[in-house]
């Protein structure tokens, strides 16, 4: 594929891991071929998609819509976590965990609240997600459990406040508390002359001295689509402007939890809020399950995504699993039932009872995934498992396609046998450095066609906190082309972790896809580099031959060095073309992941009229650290112009550090 290659390498062994990349450039010119007149493979339609799973603030703090913490008091069963009580100098009131009284079997804890004196000073207070984001002309949607210690007349003042001068943004009233529990809402609106701030605390007041508990308290901004119990807006229109194909849900380690009582139980994340337990999460934070089955759903319908449903397998985090057989048999039932839930008629259980949380239709689902990552299982107990499963999801759902998380090759490029049954599709996971990703681009060129098809399920370059830098874009932009040359097989790809709660203890794990804080959000570089990939792609692939193409020397760590490592010499120009097959459109992407600019020599081989006007969408920065952050959202995007002078042979210089995308007129 890189024919000079290997002189290149030469030369730069010669000159040293510190030659600038230029000297190695000018050897030879960088030609690429493209052949029209040869049938190129199918590029799969599914091949850019999302994954997803509770990390990083993800839901909770994240793209779920709710504004308050902790809002169920499960959080800590020692401290109200993330409420205070607000009280002037001398009141003796106070506030406690409750655990005798609770409003039913999911809600098990309350706040109590015992008011000195009914001053209107006293009250709870909770700080959200890193403050409550009040942004000027909004509703807010509030809600909450309250009862009261003996009937008092008492009105509760419900606020959005500034942390600093105490004043309320909005605020409402609430009148007719008593001794049972009931639920209450209100609406606050925040005036039009009020500036965006998160410097804020959500309040509640009562107006006369006593008892009071709270379960249940929430707070919700209007979302995407106005859903109830729905998604943060800003966030999902990033996620609509990548117009991923699917959702692969709900993880990742969070489908599988650290132990059996903390896996993902979907059924346990059905109907309304106050009915869902919520659970320990599997990164360091409860979940409150509020992202549950069903809105994973909605928010596949909203980004007209399909689900790609990954099964609880019976395998937990900390290494322990069910045998194949009568034992793993409820957990093989249960995941059977979940796909009814998602996808049967009304007529079925599991369909009608989707229809009772409000989504009578069915739900096109065509993969499913059984387990995560389960090559870390040394018993070897995942073939029999996956034995298990896939015949029981065959034998019901014969039109579903069954993804495997054993067979292919793991992260670190191991293979580990599956050999009971022959799975539709094999998840493969890649967390990589640029160099990693960059040296193996030509990863799938090489793979074995006649297998099934891969998924690569987990990927990112792993470069740049808390998102990746724009070397990291490179090193995925890079490995990009290899999928796409190769989407006959590679029909399914997503980047992961997708999320990043960028405030200070919002990251369990570095180099997320977006970043956000309270009240903004922001794309990495890439972000950008995915969003172009998938914005701009044929239905074929069309063959390229590359001559001359420059390479680049591996940058060695220290250690490397002492211990005498030799810096490899792998390509720095990557590429890949497709076509529309219906309108003769080419998309041409060429990543330049060196220091300095790459001329390029094109020759449309066989092409029959091409429009001499086309357009070109560059994303570039100036080094390789540089990048995206919540105080510099924008600093590195596709930047969009029009390609003249284009014709059979025609010469292009990619600029350092870059990631184009070529549209061609062609017929
Ligand atoms: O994406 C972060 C984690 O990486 C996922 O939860 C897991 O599947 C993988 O190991």
């Amino acid at each position: 594929m890189f024919k000079n290659q290997k002189i290149l390498s030469y030369v730069a062994l010669i000159l040293g891991s510190f030659a600038p990349a230029a000297l190695l450039h000018a050897q030879t010119t960088t030609k690429l071929t493209l052949q029209f007149d040869q049938p190129g493979a199918s590029v799969s339609p599914r091949l850019y998609g999302l994954m997803t799973e509770e990390i990083n603030y993800s839901y909770d703090g994240g793209i779920y819509g709710e504004l308050l913490r902790n809002r169920s008091f499960k959080d800590n069963q020692k401290a109200p976590d993330h409420w205070r009580l607000l009280k002037e100098k001398g009141d003796t009131s106070a506030i406690m965990l409750d655990y005798k009284n609770p409003v039913n079997d999911a809600l098990t804890t309350s706040l109590h609240l015992q008011v000195a004196a009914g001053d209107k000073k006293t009250g709870i207070a909770n700080d959200g997600f890193w403050g409550i984001p009040v942004k000027p002309s909004t509703t807010y949607k509030g809600s909450f459990f309250a009862r009261a210690g003996q009937v008092n007349n008492s009105t509760l003042t419900v606020s959005i406040e500034d942390t600093v001068t105490n004043v309320a943004y909005a605020s409402a009233i609430v009148t007719g508390i008593d001794n049972g529990w009931k639920k209450f809402s209100v609406s606050l609106t925040v005036p039009a002359t009020v500036k965006p701030t998160s410097a804020t605390r959500f309040v509640i007041r009562p107006n006369a001295a006593g008892s009071y508990w709270f379960s249940l308290v929430s707070l919700f901004p209007p979302t995407f689509n106005n859903r109830p119990n729905g998604n943060r807006a800003d966030i999902m229109q990033l996620l609509a402007s990548m117009n991923p194909a699917f959702l692969r849900l709900p993880g990742g380690n969070y489908l599988e939890g650290e132990m059996f009582s903390t896996r993902f139980d979907w059924k346990k994340t059905l109907g309304p809020v106050e009915g869902r337990p919520g659970h320990k999460g599997t990164w360091g934070y409860r979940s409150s399950d509020g992202m549950g089955l069903l809105e994973y759903l909605l928010w596949c319908e909203d980004l007209h995504m399909e689900p790609v449903l990954a099964l609880f397998a019976g395998y937990t985090l900390n290494t322990d699993h069910i045998e194949a057989g009568p034992l793993l048999k409820p957990f093989v039932d249960d995941a059977l039932e979940e796909i009814e839930y998602v996808t049967g008629d009304t007529t079925t259980v599991w369909g009608k009872r989707r229809a009772l949380d409000g989504h009578p239709a069915p739900f096109k689902l065509n993969f499913v995934e059984v387990g995560n990552e389960d090559g870390f299982d040394l018993s070897g107990s995942y073939d029999g498992r996956f034995a298990q499963f896939f015949d029981a999801i065959r034998a019901k759902y014969p039109e579903l396609q069954v993804i495997s998380t054993v067979g292919g090759k793991d992260w670190l490029g191991q293979r580990v046998p599956l050999t009971k049954r022959r799975p539709d599709v094999y998840d493969e996971h890649y967390y990589r450095s640029a160099f990693d990703m960059e040296s193996d681009a030509d990863h799938y060129d090489k793979y074995d066609r006649k297998g099934p098809k891969i998924f690569v399920g987990e990927w990112a370059t792993r470069e740049g906190k808390p998102t990746p830098n724009f070397n990291a874009a490179l090193g995925d932009a890079a490995w990009m082309t290899g999928m796409e040359r190769n989407s006959d097989i590679v029909v399914m790809s997503c980047y992961a972790p997708l999320f990043v709660n960028v405030n200070p203890g919002g990251m369990q794990w570095s180099s997320d896809l977006i970043g956000y804080n309270t009240l903004n959000s922001y794309g990495s570089p890439s972000f950008y580099a995915q969003q172009m990939f998938n914005n701009y792609k044929g239905d074929k692939v069309v063959n390229i031959t590359g001559e001359g193409i420059p390479t680049q020397l591996q940058r060695l760590s220290h250690k490397d060095s002492v211990s005498n490592v030799k810096p490899k010499t792998y390509p720095s120009l990557f590429y890949v073309g497709t076509r529309d097959s219906r309108t003769g459109t080419l998309y041409l992407k060429v990543v330049n992941a060196a220091g300095s600019a790459a001329p390029v020599s094109f020759n449309f081989n066989g092409a029959g009229t091409l429009k001499s006007n086309g357009k070109i969408v560059v994303l570039k920065a100036e080094k390789p650290e540089d990048t995206n952050s919540i105080t510099e959202p924008k600093k590195i995007v596709p930047v969009t112009s029009v390609l003249k002078g284009i014709k059979k042979d025609f010469n292009y210089t990619f600029p350092a550090y870059s990631i184009s995308v070529l549209q061609i007129e062609a017929k």
